[in-house]
């Protein structure tokens, strides 16, 4: 059993370098199967769910290297099946991306259903709506998933919601499908784009990456690329929001500003002094914070992956927040772990109304999932006394090595192996 020992109190200080975004490699590796050869991805973040990943797709026969730290090299070439047990299936949600790449290049595929955090119903019908306009035919059965396909043809599609991960499967399954495919009310993530970019450089035909309509022209073949990831904006954010909960100073350093508008935004709002440069975020924390109204959104609105780290910067503002979830359900579950260190948070539903109290206290917190993971370490970070946070698997899916690199910037976190004796 693992566990981080957090004493707070201590501002942070200093600057730190952000990996590359987990939301982007993911696709990314997924991507690759569509190529002639093999794509080198560089600046993936060294994280459990990139080697999860790996683990997949190494299972499906593809020949996938860790060539550094952080550079995989994927060659499809040597693929040798097409069923994805269900608990490969269940390791994370990305596993779904392999249904637009295998489906364009080998026309079938039998996989579990998607794990990923449980932050809400996470259902999968846009990506299946959107690949059955494109002539596939989608069995759902229980446990597993069947597809298949004689030849992909471009569709039509409109999406109900701008799904991420919609947008992207079905952006990688068009890129060889016959004839023109346009996706409307598209995702416009930065991931998306940087998806689009990849694609682009493997010889797909691609516009309107970035904005809600993607049209797509399928090709007869895709090659292997040399790709470097976009900085991750959701751990850019996370370090941001720790500076100024712990009323610190100090810089995200690799990331681009320009992805991060609605949160330097808030972070400014809250009365924070943010500046920026081409590479370089900068924020130097004023007392304590101010409250601010929150609502996530698709990009470029606010996004629901730094709500929880927002959060439990709110619980101690000098006035009331009210924070609206608009992108998934059920994603406060963290607020009944920071009550128990004194917040004053009230849950309605998509609604949160959080009252800020002067002081936190620590105490024995449990993580389950990712982005409330981060949320409850910040909150820690920033409490009186000691705290302990359990459930540090969740944490390592999305961050590489957090508790060192906030060691660096002058917190006291230490991750701890305990044997446990029953
Ligand atoms: C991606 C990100 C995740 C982020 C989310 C929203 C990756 C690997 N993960 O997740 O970190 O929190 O975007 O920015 O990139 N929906 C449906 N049917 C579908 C698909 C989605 O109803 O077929 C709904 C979801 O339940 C949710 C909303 O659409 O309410 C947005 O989900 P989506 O954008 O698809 O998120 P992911 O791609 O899963």
């Amino acid at each position: 059993m693992e566990h981080i020992v957090i004493k707070g109190g201590h501002p942070l200080r200093g600057d730190v370098r952000i990996e590359g975004a987990k939301n982007a490699v993911l696709p990314a590796m997924a991507a690759a199967l569509l190529a002639k050869g093999p794509t080198l991805l560089e600046g993936a973040p060294p994280l459990k769910d990139v080697e999860a990943m790996a683990e997949i797709l190494g299972w499906l026969g593809v020949e996938v290297k860790r060539e550094g730290p952080r550079t995989w090299s994927v060659a499809p070439e040597t693929l040798s099946r097409l069923v994805l047990p269900e608990e490969l299936s269940r390791k994370l949600r990305s596993s779904l991306f392999l249904l637009g790449p295998l489906l364009a290049r080998f026309g079938e595929v039998e996989m579990g259903y998607p794990g990923g955090c449980s932050i809400g119903a996470r259902p999968i019908d846009f990506h299946l709506k959107g690949l059955r306009q494109m002539g596939v035919e989608v069995l759902e059965e229980t446990p597993v998933l069947r597809a298949r396909v004689r030849e992909l043809r471009g569709a039509d599609i409109y999406l109900a919601y701008p799904s991420v991960g919609a947008t992207e499967n079905l952006m990688m399954a068009a890129t060889l499908a016959r004839g023109t495919t346009t996706i409307r009310n598209a995702a416009k993530e930065p991931e998306v784009v940087d998806l689009a970019r990849l694609l682009t450089a493997m010889g797909a035909r691609i516009r309107g990456a970035g904005s809600d309509v993607v049209t797509v022209e399928g090709v007869g073949e895709l090659h292997g690329v040399q790709h470097r990831i976009i900085p991750d904006r959701i751990e850019a954010g996370t370090f941001l929001l720790a500076l100024a909960a712990t009323g610190g100073q100090g810089a995200v350093q690799g990331v681009v500003p320009g992805h991060l508008y609605a949160v330097l935004d808030m972070l400014h709002q809250m009365g924070c002094q943010v500046s920026f440069t081409r590479d370089r975020i900068h924020l130097k924390a004023r007392g304590r914070v101010q409250p601010v109204d929150i609502r996530t959104q698709p990009y470029p609105g606010f996004p629901t992956d730094l709500q929880n780290p927002a959060l439990a910067v709110l619980v101690k503002a000098d006035g009331t927040s009210i924070i609206t979830e608009s992108v998934f359900e059920s994603r406060f579950r963290v607020a009944e772990e920071l009550r128990r260190m004194g917040a004053q948070v009230q849950v309605d539903g998509r609604l949160a109304v959080v009252r800020g109290v002067p002081k936190l206290k620590g105490t024995r917190l449990m993580a389950h999932e990712l982005r409330g993971a981060a949320a409850l370490l910040i909150a820690a970070l920033s409490a009186e006394g000691v705290s302990t946070l359990e459930g540090v698997q969740h944490l390592d899916r999305g961050y590489a090595r957090l508790e060192e690199r906030l060691s660096r910037l002058g917190a006291a976190v230490e991750r701890v192996n305990t044997l446990r004796v029953d």
